[in-house]
């Protein structure tokens, strides 16, 4: 496997990889297009995004890596270069950035395999889909998935959602945004769509030239799923605002009993508190009403 330590080896490349997509992208006039944003991690962001990728979902070289909202396809680059993944895919929505992309990426490559790689890196000539997201029917043969999402919007991410979850191949994902400060990230996750996952690890990473700080959530289908699929949630009794102080005590003595889940990895989840936290909250309302 092409794991952590073999992209170390790779690190003169990298570096020369860098290089290389700085000279390339002031000659595509930068990496702006006409929609949403565009901004892209660090290097040292992109690199500890891609070990714990390798370390977290297992990716290697025969990994599919899909970059959801690619811009430039920088990301995809480094993963070429410093994992040599079988194959590297990019969304982009935005048609200026997809001129540039293609470019981009072709040149790039060129300058760094004039270094001497061990093989010559290529990326397919149909890497690129210049469309939405939300067009698409299934992410295909990809394994592992990348995307800086911010700026894109809600439909977009709950459609990402979806097709992960749905993928038979997808392992992983890695979600750049702003920090979910107090909140449950798995919850938030499962109202995007993203079902039977777990959160392996997350850090802070820094947006190159603003400086702006996100943080990289590295998403596993690696764990017990914490909330089942959205169809047994939707099949699930609802405790509603109605629900009665018996309901209520007797949900909160079925939470006792159940104690917590093991993930895969042997660490201990309790049960979402958050419906509980509703259900208290509704009958203290009731309480008050009556
Ligand atoms: C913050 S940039 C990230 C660029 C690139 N992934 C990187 O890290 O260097 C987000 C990109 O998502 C694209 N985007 C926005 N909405 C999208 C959608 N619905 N489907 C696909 N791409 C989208 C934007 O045009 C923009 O290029």
């Amino acid at each position: 496997m092409a794991g952590a330590g073999e992209a170390k080896g790779a690190g003169g490349l990298v570096r020369s990889l860098y290089l290389a997509m700085r000279s390339m992208e002031n000659r595509v006039g930068g990496g702006e297009g006409i929609e949403g944003i565009y901004g892209s991690i660090t290097e040292s962001g992109v690199t500890k995004i891609m070990e714990a990728l390798a370390e977290f979902g297992g990716m290697d070289k025969s990994s599919t890596l899909l970059d959801v909202g690619a811009g430039l396809g920088r990301p995809l680059l480094h993963a070429l270069v410093a994992y040599g993944v079988k194959s590297i895919r990019g969304i982009e929505v935005d048609p200026v950035k997809c001129q540039k992309a293609k470019v981009f990426v072709e040149k790039t490559l060129e300058m760094v395999n004039k270094k001497g790689t061990e093989a010559e890196l290529e990326a397919d000539e149909d890497w690129l889909q210049c469309r939405s997201i939300e067009s698409l029917d299934s992410l295909g043969p990809t394994t592992h998935v990348y995307t800086f999402w911010e700026g894109i919007p809600v439909v977009a991410k709950e459609a990402l959602g979806a097709l992960f979850s749905e993928s038979a191949t997808c392992k992983a994902i890695a979600v750049v945004q702003r920090a979910l400060r107090n909140k449950d990230t798995l919850l938030y996750l499962d109202q995007l769509g993203f079902t039977g996952v777990e959160v392996a690890k997350s850090f802070p990473v820094t947006m190159s030239g603003s400086g702006r700080t996100f943080r990289a959530y590295i998403i596993c289908k690696c764990g017990v799923p914490r909330f089942g699929s959205t169809a047994e949630r939707e099949k699930a009794p609802v405790l509603d605002a109605l629900a009665s102080d018996e309901q209520v005590g007797e949900a909160i003595q079925q939470k006792k009993r159940r104690g917590g889940v093991k993930s895969a990895r042997g660490q201990k989840h309790s049960q979402s508190s958050i419906p509980f936290m509703k259900i208290k909250k509704f009958a203290r309302a009731r309480r008050q009403k009556s």
